[in-house]
């Protein structure tokens, strides 16, 4: 039987290029070894007010580049969290195994009711119990995540044990899918951070729905040093992070993109990283704009996916209501 890999991906917005070299690059092979569900949380998402216009459109744009970056929803289990509703069933049962004390320690929970003191709402709180519920659900065996998730998986494993203790062998304990070769992209304008959209500097990060005069200008701007080589080291974040991405879009090794620059000036180089980055978003952007263009089509597909979705966590459901002592 194959494996079950689950994510999640909240619909906020375009993805970056980051995202894309980071993560979503490698999701596309997944799909012949394991048996992959791909979720658009738009539950994750109302934690912070949002337009509802603004929240349809940013679940069907995510959708779209999923499957325009290869997901194919017949390999892979495409759908969005509001459509099935185990999701949040799950998850209130799960708030009743998971102690304050345990959520009073997650650090993205203080980071984000610091930033935003006005809504600070239980959502927010016990948004791992959510996180929790999305992935036992499946019996999923792997969660592709990056370092910002590690804590919210972390305290899944807790959860999911304390439950098994009392009741048996209900959910499997998932673990920490990384991919062979996640490549870390950082931003443009600050190269010793991650590319992430939250920062002010737009220059700082590449969307994928960037058109190419967008792209070659912000390389353009990339922050560099002033010594000249093209090297990679930990002394050259902002060269060490466009060498990265070329790499990544050429499929090249870096040592080959140091020699390919080798003697060249910052300009020349950048100018082509920005090319090959454009180059390579091209087709997706084009296929994205073809599944926008029949909105009819883009839903019939994510509810097929949460038809196949709802099955597979249905006998996990019962089960947990089972075990409790539901009537
Ligand atoms: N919290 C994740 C993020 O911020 C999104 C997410 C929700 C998720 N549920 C998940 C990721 C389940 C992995 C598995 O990106």
């Amino acid at each position: 039987m194959k494996k079950i890999i689950f994510s999640g991906i909240k619909p906020t917005g375009i993805p970056t290029l980051g995202s894309l070299l980071g993560a979503l690059t490698h999701w596309e092979g997944l799909s012949s070894q394991y048996n992959c569900l791909y979720c658009v949380v738009d539950l994750h998402a109302i934690t912070i007010r949002i337009d509802p216009a603004v929240l349809r459109e940013n679940g069907r744009n995510m959708l779209a580049w999923l499957i325009a970056l290869g997901l194919d929803p017949e390999k892979n289990i495409l759908y969005y969290q509001s459509h099935v509703s185990a999701h949040a069933e799950l998850s209130w049962i799960l708030n009743c195994y998971t102690y304050v004390g345990e959520l009073n320690r997650m650090t993205q929970f203080k980071d984000k009711s610091a930033k935003n003191t006005e809504n600070i709402n239980s959502g927010l709180y016990t948004y791992p119990v959510l996180q929790a519920a999305d992935i036992l659900l499946f019996q999923s065996n792997l969660v592709p995540i990056g370092e910002d998730q590690r804590q919210h998986l972390e305290i899944c494993r807790d959860i999911a044990e304390r439950f098994n203790k009392i009741y048996g062998d209900v959910f499997t304990i998932p673990e920490a899918f990384v991919p062979p070769v996640g490549a870390r992209i950082t931003g443009l304008q600050n190269p010793s951070a991650k590319m992430s959209k939250s920062d002010e500097h737009s220059n700082d990060c590449i969307y994928l729905s960037d058109s190419s005069d967008e792209i070659i200008k912000k390389f353009k701007r990339a922050v560099t040093d002033s010594d000249n080589t093209i090297k990679f080291s930990e002394e050259k974040p902002g060269i060490s992070n466009l060498l990265t991405i070329y790499a990544c879009v050429t499929n090249k090794k870096i040592e080959e993109c140091e020699a390919e620059f080798e003697g060249k000036g910052y300009g020349a180089f950048k100018l082509a990283v920005g090319e090959a980055v454009a180059q390579t978003l091209a087709p997706f952007q084009k296929e994205h704009a073809r599944l926008m263009s029949d909105i009819a089509e883009l839903d019939a597909i994510a509810s097929r996916g949460a038809a196949k979705a709802n099955e597979m966590a249905t006998p996990t459901l019962i089960n947990v209501k089972n075990v409790i002592g539901f009537v």
